[in-house]
């Protein structure tokens, strides 16, 4: 089973529109999907035929859509009811020129929360992983999970940057995948060219990460591997439709590989390609996209 932890998990209200400011503008067309990063790589994993379950919280009646919203998707979840009540949140996309996005704060975790959650993950094993990403309020609260799981043999995955991201360290994460901003940003070096990238992800193994998996959307990714084996993939070729969630289905399509296969490169393959599927399409990518893509992804060995 892979789990993943969606703390702040939200609908996203996704409208195409040009905005003009002080306008009432009108949408050419509207959608609504489940948000949260967690999320997305649940949905992604469920699509590629993997067991997975969304943990984490959601609220009132927002809450209750976004249980309904993953029902409709076939998307298992177990979204604790928060202590404190109020509401999940609704974030606003403006697919137009520019795009434009309003995304809501969210209700406050408290205490009993996080130990709800931490019940959870309590039957969690060696056959399991569990995905721990984007932002969340409590700096602590991934810490802390990851410390819980320490022993259990469970594969952990992490997909956040900052702070959270070096308390985290210290708890040697099986992988951790930033994009080259996320991996510039956390060493404080900007417009990192691969070279450098490939300098930083050893920096982060010498930091604590086991795997390092550094997405550098359409140029591709490279893997540095526990072993120190360098794999490098380019990118797929379409129409790109929209980029938000292509490295949560990176990490879906890379934790399926690995399942099925053992192999880091067919690993690697199949995250791209599901990447690339999430990129071609208005939300994340079906399982059909990502087999057609497989073909495009070549795999380089390099040396480190
Ligand atoms: N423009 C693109 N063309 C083709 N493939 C893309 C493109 N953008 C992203 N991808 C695929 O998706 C993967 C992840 O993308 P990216 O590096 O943008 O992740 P990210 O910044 O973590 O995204 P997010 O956090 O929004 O999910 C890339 O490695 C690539 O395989
Ligand atoms: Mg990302």
């Amino acid at each position: 089973m892979i789990y993943t932890i969606t703390t702040n998990p939200s609908i996203d209200y996704t409208m195409e529109a040009d905005l003009i400011p002080g306008q009432v503008n009108r949408a050419r067309s509207e959608a609504i999907y489940p948000g949260g990063k967690g999320i997305n790589v649940s949905v992604s994993l469920q699509r590629l035929g993997e067991e997975t379950r969304v943990l984490g919280f959601a609220a009132g009646h927002i809450g209750r859509t976004i249980r309904a919203l993953l029902d409709d998707l076939r998307c298992p979840h177990a979204l604790l009811e928060l202590s404190g009540g109020g509401e999940s949140r609704i974030n606003v996309k403006f697919m137009g020129t520019p795009e434009t996005a309003v995304n809501g704060i969210g209700p406050q975790l408290e205490k009993a929360d996080l130990d709800n959650l931490m019940a959870l993950l309590r039957d969690v094993n060696q056959e399991d992983a569990v995905v721990l990403c984007g932002w969340t309020r409590s700096v602590s609260f991934y810490v802390e999970i990851l410390r819980q799981l320490a022993g259990t043999g469970c594969m952990t995955v992490l997909d956040c940057t900052g702070e959270t991201l070096w308390q985290c360290l210290e708890c040697r994460p099986f992988l951790v995948k930033p994009n080259l901003v996320e991996l510039g940003a956390l060493y404080g070096v900007e417009d990192l060219e691969y070279d450098e990238a490939v300098e930083l992800a050893h920096q982060l193994q010498r930091d604590g990460a086991r795997n390092v998996l550094v997405s550098m959307g359409g140029a591709g990714a490279f893997l540095l591997t526990e072993e120190q084996e360098l794999y490098l993939a380019n990118a797929c070729i379409g129409q790109v439709r929209n980029t938000v969630g292509a490295g949560d289905s990176l990490i879906a399509g890379f934790l399926h590989g690995l399942k099925r296969t053992g192999d880091y490169g067919k690993a690697l393959q199949m995250g791209i390609a599901a990447g690339g599927a999430t990129a071609f399409s208005d939300w994340l990518g079906s399982k059909e996209q990502t087999m057609e893509l497989l073909g495009q992804v070549q795999i380089e060995k390099a040396s480190v």
